[in-house]
């Protein structure tokens, strides 16, 4: 990439970026998934690429592409996948960012043909998958290390507690309360928290201008 006027802030950066949702297996043609179309982390993704950053971007699956030369998309589907794929690159990161909606639990026991509809009612039993964003932080050195949230009460002191067990250096906390944000829309209102626990509140915003008010942030965190 050409480095014209200063253009590539971060050049030499390996960003670590988590995106889209899970899918936990049931059996070979069911899973358990949600609504992520992956979007933010996608954005995230682009918008550090063309500052310089090498990105990985774990996915999981959606019908965006992360085309671009500085980015790498490594495409996963379980949580299980997802941990094991930023494990392998949060070692050598400078920045990860987790805007991933990773399945809490999942089935406990996939079946390995298609289940029958042989019983009036049937039980799932599920178990808690791994916390992906937590096992970076976990083993966090100098990694800025960013992680989401969604929460529909107490939503600041929620996301405070988030930084603090997951050891994270930012959180974004996602308002499902207001309109135009979540899942599937183009905006997102969203609230910056830093481990100092300072508050920024933001306009509703597209969800590329929260990209690159994330981008900012890490330009800032490096004094680039
Ligand atoms: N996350 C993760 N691995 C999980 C669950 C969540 O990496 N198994 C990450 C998400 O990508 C997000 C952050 O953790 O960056 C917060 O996700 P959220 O669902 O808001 O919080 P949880 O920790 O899962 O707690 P809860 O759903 O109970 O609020
Ligand atoms: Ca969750």
């Amino acid at each position: 990439e050409k480095d014209v006027e200063g253009k590539m802030p971060l050049r030499g950066k390996k960003i670590l970026i988590t995106a889209g949702p899970t899918y936990e297996a049931i059996d070979p043609v069911r899973f358990i998934g949600n609504h992520s179309t992956g979007k933010m982390g996608y954005d995230i993704a682009h918008t550090a690429a063309n500052e310089g950053a090498q990105v990985v971007l774990v996915s999981g699956p959606t019908y965006l592409s992360g085309s671009h030369s500085n980015i790498r998309v490594i495409r996963v589907e379980s949580a299980q996948q997802m941990y094991e794929a930023c494990r392998e690159h949060f070692k050598d990161a400078d920045v990860a960012i987790a805007a991933a909606a990773v399945a809490d639990y999942r089935p406990k026991y996939p079946e390995g043909q298609k289940i029958k509809k042989n019983e009036p009612i049937m039980m799932l039993e599920l178990e808690k998958t791994v916390d992906i964003l937590a096992s970076m932080g976990a083993v966090k050195k100098n990694q800025f290390l960013i992680g989401f949230a969604l929460e529909t009460e107490n939503e600041i002191e929620h996301a405070k507690a988030k930084i603090r067990k997951k050891n994270l250096d930012l959180i974004v906390l996602n308002s499902l309360n207001d309109e135009g944000a979540g899942f599937g829309k183009a905006t997102n209102k969203v609230t910056f928290i830093d481990s100092d626990l300072n508050i920024q509140p933001q306009e509703l915003k597209s969800k590329e201008e929260v990209a690159k008010d994330i981008i900012n942030t890490i330009k800032k965190h490096f004094n680039v």
